[in-house]
C-alpha cells in the first residue's frame, strides 16, 4: 500500500487511525478529507500535520471535492454524521445526503480510479425493537442476558445472523443502505471491500456529546465538573455497551487490509465484546475511582426513540478470519481518555463545556 485516504479523516476515528497507519508506514502517504462539520474535529488538524498527513478541507456530499484527489490504494470511509438520534424532529437531510450519497460518491471516486474500500458500519443496523426485546434482567449494577435460543443471540452477545427485520433508525438505514450499495459494486464492478459493523468505538481525541461518544463524555463531565444524566429505562443507568478502542480497531484493520484479494463485502460484527462491556453505573465507578472526581449524575427516565438497553458485540465470525482479538480494557480506555483530557484541558473544555 502506497496511499491511503481517510473521509472524515479529522474525525475521531478517521484522525486516530490516519495516525497509526502513519506511525507504522513512514513513507505511506495518508490523506484526509473532511468538512470540519464535528465540533473539535479542527482541534486535529494540527495533530494530522504534525505526523506528516495531507488535510484537505472537503466535503464527501459533492463529488467534485473527491474527484479532485489522485488515485489512492485504500480509502476508509469515516465520514458521517455518527448519532443515532439524527433525524428525529429534524430534516434528515444531511445524515441521508452524507452517511448515504458520500458513500456513493466514495465508491464512484474508486469505480473511476481504483483502490479497495474500509467501511465502517454499524451495529445499529439491527432494529430497535428485536434489541429492545431481548431478554434482560436487572443484576447488580447492569443488564444481563438471559439464556436464548433466538438466532445471532448467544452469551457472547449479537452476531450477524441477528435478525434484520424492523426499523433501526435512520442513521442505521443509511448504513445498511450503503452496505447494500457496497456489495452492488464489488460485484458489478470488482471492487474490494469490507464491511465491518462496529459497536461503540473509544479512546482519547473523541469529542464525545450527549448523543455520540458517551466514553468520552462520561469522563470529561467528570473532568470538567459538569452535569450528566442516566438517561432511558428507568433513568437507573443499567444498560449496557462493549466498547473497543480505535487502536484496537486499527489493528483489525491492518489484517483485513493484508487479505484484501479475498475481500469481497464480508460483514463482521466488531467491537469490545463481553470482556469489553460496561453499564453506564459501572463506568460512573470506573471514571470515579481514575477522576478522583464524583458528578451529580441525574435521572431521566424517559427513553428516546432510538435507545436500546443493551448491545454487546459477537466477535466470532471475525476472530475466526482472522488473528485478531480485542486487547484494551475498558478501565485503560477511561485512564487514557482522563490522561488526554488532563493533557489539554484548556483547549477541550470549550468543546465540552460550551
Ligand atoms: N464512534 C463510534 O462509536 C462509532 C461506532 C460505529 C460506527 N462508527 C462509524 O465510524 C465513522 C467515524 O465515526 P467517528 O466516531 O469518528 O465520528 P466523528 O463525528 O468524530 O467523525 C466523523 C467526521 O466526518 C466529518 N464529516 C461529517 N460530514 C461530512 C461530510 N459531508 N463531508 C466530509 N466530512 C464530513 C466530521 O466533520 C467528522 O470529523 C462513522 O462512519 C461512524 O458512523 C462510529
Amino acid at each position: 500500500m502506497k496511499s491511503l485516504l481517510i473521509t472524515g479523516g479529522a474525525g475521531f476515528v478517521g484522525s486516530s487511525l490516519a495516525i497509526l497507519f502513519k506511525r507504522y508506514y513512514e513513507d505511506l502517504e495518508v490523506i484526509c478529507l473532511d468538512n470540519l462539520s464535528r465540533k473539535g474535529s479542527e482541534l486535529n488538524l494540527p495533530r494530522l500535520k504534525a505526523h506528516g498527513i495531507h488535510f484537505v478541507h472537503g466535503d464527501v456530499r459533492n463529488s467534485e471535492d473527491l474527484n479532485k484527489l489522485n488515485a489512492v490504494d485504500w480509502l476508509i470511509e469515516c465520514s458521517a454524521e455518527p448519532s443515532v438520534h439524527a433525524g428525529f424532529n429534524e430534516s434528515p437531510a444531511y445524515l441521508i445526503n452524507t452517511n448515504l450519497n458520500g458513500l456513493i460518491n466514495c465508491l464512484e471516486f474508486l469505480r473511476q480510479k481504483g483502490g479497495n474500500l474500509i467501511f465502517l458500519s454499524t451495529s445499529r443496523v439491527y432494529p430497535i425493537k428485536a434489541l429492545r426485546d431481548l431478554p434482560l434482567k436487572p443484576q447488580g449494577e447492569r443488564l444481563v442476558l438471559q439464556p436464548s435460543k433466538q438466532l445471532g443471540l448467544s452469551a457472547e452477545g449479537i452476531s450477524e445472523a441477528f435478525t434484520l427485520e424492523g426499523a433501526r433508525s435512520l442513521y442505521g438505514t443509511t448504513k445498511l443502505s450503503g452496505e447494500h450499495f457496497i456489495q452492488e459494486y464489488c460485484q458489478m464492478y470488482h471492487l474490494k471491500a469490507v464491511i465491518n459493523r462496529c459497536g461503540v468505538l473509544a479512546g482519547p481525541w473523541q469529542m464525545g456529546k450527549v448523543d455520540q461518544g458517551f466514553m468520552a463524555l462520561w469522563v470529561a463531565m467528570h473532568y470538567f465538573e459538569g452535569a450528566l444524566n442516566y438517561m432511558g429505562f428507568g433513568g437507573e443507568g443499567l444498560q449496557v455497551r462493549d466498547v473497543l478502542h480505535v487502536e484496537d480497531l486499527f489493528y483489525l484493520l491492518r489484517y483485513q487490509m493484508q487479505d484484501h484479494n479475498k475481500l469481497n463485502a464480508p460483514i463482521y460484527n466488531v467491537g469490545g465484546g463481553i470482556q469489553n462491556s460496561v453499564s453506564l453505573r459501572e463506568l460512573t465507578a470506573l471514571v470515579k475511582e481514575v477522576t478522583k472526581k464524583k458528578c451529580n449524575i441525574g435521572s431521566v427516565s424517559q427513553t428516546k426513540d432510538a435507545d436500546i438497553p443493551y448491545y454487546v458485540t459477537d466477535n466470532s465470525k471475525v476472530m475466526a478470519a482472522l488473528p485478531w482479538q480485542p486487547q484494551i480494557s475498558v478501565s485503560s480506555i477511561v485512564e487514557q481518555i482522563y490522561q488526554w483530557l488532563h493533557q489539554h484541558s484548556s483547549v477541550l473544555e470549550s468543546v465540552f463545556q460550551p
